[in-house]
C-alpha cells in the first residue's frame, strides 16, 4: 500500500464526544476512500506496542492510558499522496496551532487528546495498517 494509502484512528476523546460521523464526513469529503475500517478498543498492551516508538518520551504513559481508555475507529484510507494530504487535513499535533478547518482544530481537545491519528510516512502507514487489519479486511 505504498504511496496512496494512509492509516488513521479516531481517538477515544472524539468517540466519547460523538464526533465519529462528522470526522468520517470530513475525510470522505476530502477525497479519501475508506478501504478498511473497524470499531475496536485497544488494550493497554496494544497501545504500548502501537506507540512503542514514543516509549522514551515523557508523555508515553499518559498516551497509552488515553488510547486504551475507550473505543476507537481504525481505518485505512486511499487517495493520491495519502500520507501527506491526510496530515494537512488533520492539522498540527497541538490543536491550538492547527489551521482553521482542520480536523484537530475542529474536534481535538488538546495536544494529548487530539481526536485523530495519521501515519507520518508510507512505511509507517503499511506497518500501522497491518497492526489492525488482515489482508481479508482490506478492500
Ligand atoms: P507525534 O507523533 O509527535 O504527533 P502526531 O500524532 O501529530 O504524528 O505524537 C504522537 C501522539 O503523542 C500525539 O498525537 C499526541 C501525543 N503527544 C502528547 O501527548 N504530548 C506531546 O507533547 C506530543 C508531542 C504528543
Amino acid at each position: 500500500m505504498s504511496g496512496n494509502r494512509t492509516f488513521t484512528m479516531i481517538k477515544p476523546d472524539a468517540v466519547e464526544k460523538g464526533h465519529i460521523g462528522a470526522i468520517l464526513e470530513k475525510i470522505t469529503a476530502a477525497g479519501f476512500k475508506i478501504v478498511a475500517m473497524k470499531y475496536t478498543h485497544l488494550s493497554q498492551r496494544d497501545a504500548e506496542q502501537f506507540y512503542a516508538v514514543h516509549s522514551e518520551r515523557p508523555f508515553y504513559g499518559e498516551l497509552v492510558a488515553f488510547m486504551s481508555r475507550g473505543p476507537i475507529v481504525a481505518a485505512i484510507l486511499e487517495k493520491d499522496n495519502a500520507v501527506e494530504d491526510f496530515r494537512v487535513l488533520i492539522g498540527s499535533t497541538n490543536p491550538a496551532e492547527a489551521a482553521e478547518g482542520t480536523i484537530r482544530k475542529m474536534f481535538a481537545t488538546d495536544i494529548a487528546e487530539n481526536a485523530v491519528h495519521g501515519s507520518d510516512s508510507d512505511e509507517n502507514a503499511v506497518i500501522e495498517g497491518a497492526f489492525h487489519f488482515s489482508g481479508r479486511e482490506i478492500f
